[in-house]
């Protein structure tokens, strides 16, 4: 019998647990503590951002930059709707409303040319996702907001960097390239404290609305640092500020990052190379990562050619042991959006990726059977297709 491989394992040893001990026995249990912001200045010193301000999760992080930026009733965002549901919440909890582009099927992030179709003079905010760590085009993207009608209003780009953090767009990393970047470190993540996020932003004024709004709508922040002399009500906002108990768990693993990268990059490799066999007879599509993207290899995923073969296939891997997903169901089709967004909003190529879509395990954990897993994985496509005589 083959060993399960489970689609996710947390990398961690001693070290986090010890973190987190020595956290406990301090007296800072609350956020914005010293260890929460020695992990702030060692994010802004990795990625080279001018203001990272840590978060209970991307979630929030997202709710704070829809806050910032004012977005509200009549304002427009448009986003993939290839995408996690916060992404869309964050909007629609200012009154907000969600305007869904396609995804280009070389590598799942939003398509420009429908963001230029999708631009009108309502558009305040675009929020592109990072799919799997590769980096949307911004270039792209910003040449169709250059053609928005909404001629001198500034349309921010929000990065959804879930899934992105260490991942670079040319010489820049993601979630440092926008107006604003949203990274989450749940234990899905790359690098991850269980349940956390980042808002980062290189905007002094954004960097100031941001610290209001994750301290309860208060200038708290600049009071604690000696530059005011009371603190009071400033903005709406509310509390998203991670305790530094969490924080000593992602300091941990931000001294892991190098290593948590190469082997996730490994293990990528041995799929994509073992795989190539499976696409070259037309079975598959493997992910293709664009020029100006480096990955951070958050997500193994390929395409089968026909929908019908997803499920199947996935409850195949299964059967043998691996444990395969898919991912997002698109959110224009989801309940929510149907009755509250319109229920005609068809998006077609969206939704033949996302039916098409298979992931694989991958974690470092993997690094020393990575061709092992990569054989086993062709070898139940091989006998799934040669069965139907393909
Ligand atoms: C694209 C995207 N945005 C946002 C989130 C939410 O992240 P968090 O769990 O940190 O709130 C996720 C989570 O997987 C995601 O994939």
């Amino acid at each position: 019998m083959n060993e399960f491989i489970p689609f996710n394992r947390i990398f961690k040893n001693h070290k986090e647990q010890e973190a987190a001990a020595f956290a406990l026995s301090g007296d800072c249990w609350h956020g914005d503590g010293p260890i929460g912001k020695r992990v702030e200045e060692q994010l802004n010193s990795w990625l080279g951002s001018r203001y990272t301000l840590l978060t209970t999760s991307c979630t929030h992080a997202l709710e704070m930059a829809m806050m910032v930026l004012e977005i509200g009733p009549g304002d427009e965002v448009i986003m993939p709707a290839f995408t996690f549901v916060s992404t869309a919440n964050a909007v629609r909890l200012r009154g907000g409303t969600p305007v869904f582009a396609e995804i280009r099927d070389t590598d799942l992030t939003m398509d420009p040319e429908d963001v230029a179709r999708k631009v009108t003079g309502a558009t305040r905010a675009v929020i592109p996702i990072h799919y799997a760590g590769v980096s949307a085009d911004f270039d792209g993207i910003r040449k169709a907001l250059a053609s928005s009608p909404s001629k001198g209003q500034k349309i921010a780009i929000v990065e959804d960097a879930a899934q992105a953090v260490g991942a670079w767009w040319r010489d820049r990393a993601l979630g440092t390239v926008g107006d604003i970047g949203c990274f989450s470190f749940h234990d899905t993540k790359n690098i991850t404290c269980g349940e956390g996020g980042a808002f980062l932003t290189q905007d002094d004024d954004l960097a100031e609305k941001a610290e209001w709004v994750r301290e309860k709508g208060t200038n708290r922040s600049a009071f604690l640092r000696g530059e005011v002399d009371k603190y009071t009500w400033i903005s709406p906002g509310s509390s998203y500020i991670p305790s530094d108990v969490l924080s000593s768990v992602l300091e941990v693993q931000l001294r892991k990052k190098e290593v948590i990268l190469d082997s996730r990059k490994a293990v990528w490799n041995s799929y994509r190379e073992r795989l190539q066999e499976a696409e070259d007879r037309g079975w598959i599509a493997l992910p293709r990562i664009p020029s100006y993207a480096r990955s951070n290899y958050h997500i193994f995923h390929f395409l089968v050619q026909r929908t019908s073969d997803r499920d199947p296939l996935i409850d195949v891997l299964r059967q043998e042991g691996i444990e395969a997903t898919f991912h997002y169901i698109p959110l224009h089709n989801a309940p929510y959006a149907r009755k509250n967004l319109g229920s005609d909003l068809s998006l077609p190529r969206t939704e033949k990726l996302a039916a098409s879509l298979i992931r694989l395990p991958l974690y470092p954990d993997l690094i020393n059977i990575r061709d092992d897993i990569a054989d086993r994985v062709f070898s139940v496509l091989s006998q799934y297709f040669n069965a139907q005589g393909r």
